[in-house]
């Protein structure tokens, strides 16, 4: 009854509805309506209230509350099962279990706080509590098992849409998976697939996004690469606006642009937005490191790079870092 009292609410944000039309419509006394009211107020919801015209939502809390991610949320898949922790290991993991367990596609899981939060190669991930978005979306698409990298690339492009959109923000993308801003990382992805040689039984992509971070939330060994929305725009932002954001984004690529022309199509934003195309980078892998300049991206999500013998390598993103050629871009 609470989310159903805070739908009404929702729907006339800066308008008053009146006590009788929400117990009207409910089905409940106004004295349990009133409830409610304090309910939400106690949980950072500003509500005025008037005897005479009844409640208007003033102010939303920076919280991750279902009802805010779903009201008004218009995708199809992504978003239609969610689940959303204060605290857990990690995101990744709770949506490779539910995964497993057969949990349906478009599943998401949000953390408010990981403890555990997991990076590319075996790195942890900072995840403090309230101040970022740390979410996994289960997906089942049919692709071939080598194109898993398009996921992450369909990923980035998402974020970064809609980061212009919420925070107007221009940010970059650093193949494979960092999305960043004046050249320090602003998020990172983790796309983890449970697959056979012929078919991809699940991914689950994972999204660590810096919304409300400042710089003393990062360690100081990470401090001059890593950055957040809030220090690169000076104020604080909403997460579930971006949350939203994300998931319609992701969802449009999702069903539009992971084959044929629509994947052609994301691969020239992808390098419109690539930090490192045309530059000279250094690609760290198991088997030492060399230096080469990006010369484009694959259809598999390889990074093409032109060594200095002339030779051109493909690079497939598994277990290779790349840094730029005296930094981190
Ligand atoms: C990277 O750049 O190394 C990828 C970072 C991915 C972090 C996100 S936060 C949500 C999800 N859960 C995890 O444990 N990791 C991913």
């Amino acid at each position: 009854m609470r989310d159903a009292v805070l739908n009404m609410l929702l729907d006339n944000v800066g308008n008053f509805v009146s006590g009788e039309d929400i117990s009207r419509k409910l089905g409940i006394t106004r004295a349990a309506v009133w409830k409610y009211i304090r309910l939400l107020q106690g949980q950072g919801y500003v509500i005025e209230s008037s005897t005479k015209k009844g409640y208007c939502l003033r102010q939303i809390p920076d919280i991750l509350d279902k009802v805010l991610i779903v009201h008004g949320l218009n995708t199809s898949i992504l978003g239609k099962n969610i689940e959303i922790h204060s605290s857990i290991d990690s995101t990744n993991a709770r949506a490779k279990e539910l995964a497993l367990n057969g949990a349906c596609e478009g599943t998401v899981v949000i953390a408010d706080e990981q403890v555990q939060g997991r990076g590319r190669l075996g790195r942890s991930w900072v995840s403090p509590p309230g101040k970022g978005i740390w979410m996994s979306v289960i997906l089942r698409p049919r692709l071939s098992p080598q194109d898993v990298p398009r996921i992450t690339i369909m990923t980035a492009v998402a974020v970064a849409e809609a980061l212009k959109r919420c925070a107007q923000v221009e940010v970059g993308i650093k193949w494979p998976n960092d999305i960043v801003c004046s050249g320090k990382k602003l998020c990172g992805i983790l796309t983890e697939v449970h697959a056979e040689p012929e078919v991809i039984h699940y991914a689950v992509v994972g999204i660590g996004l810096n919304v409300n971070l400042s710089i003393e939330d990062f360690p100081e060994d990470i401090r001059s690469m890593a950055t957040s929305l809030r220090i690169e725009r000076g104020k604080e932002f909403h997460r579930v606006d971006i949350i939203k954001a994300i998931l319609q984004e992701m969802e449009k690529g999702y069903l539009q642009k992971l084959d044929g022309d629509g994947f052609a199509e994301l691969l020239k934003e992808y390098e419109r937005r690539s930090v490192i195309l045309k530059r000279r980078v250094r690609v760290i892998g198991v088997g030492g490191e060399f230096l080469g300049c990006a010369e484009g991206f694959g259809e598999d999500g390889s990074l093409m790079l032109r060594l200095d013998d002339g030779s051109l390598q493909r690079i497939l993103a598994g277990d290779v870092s790349i840094r730029g050629e005296n930094g981190y871009v």
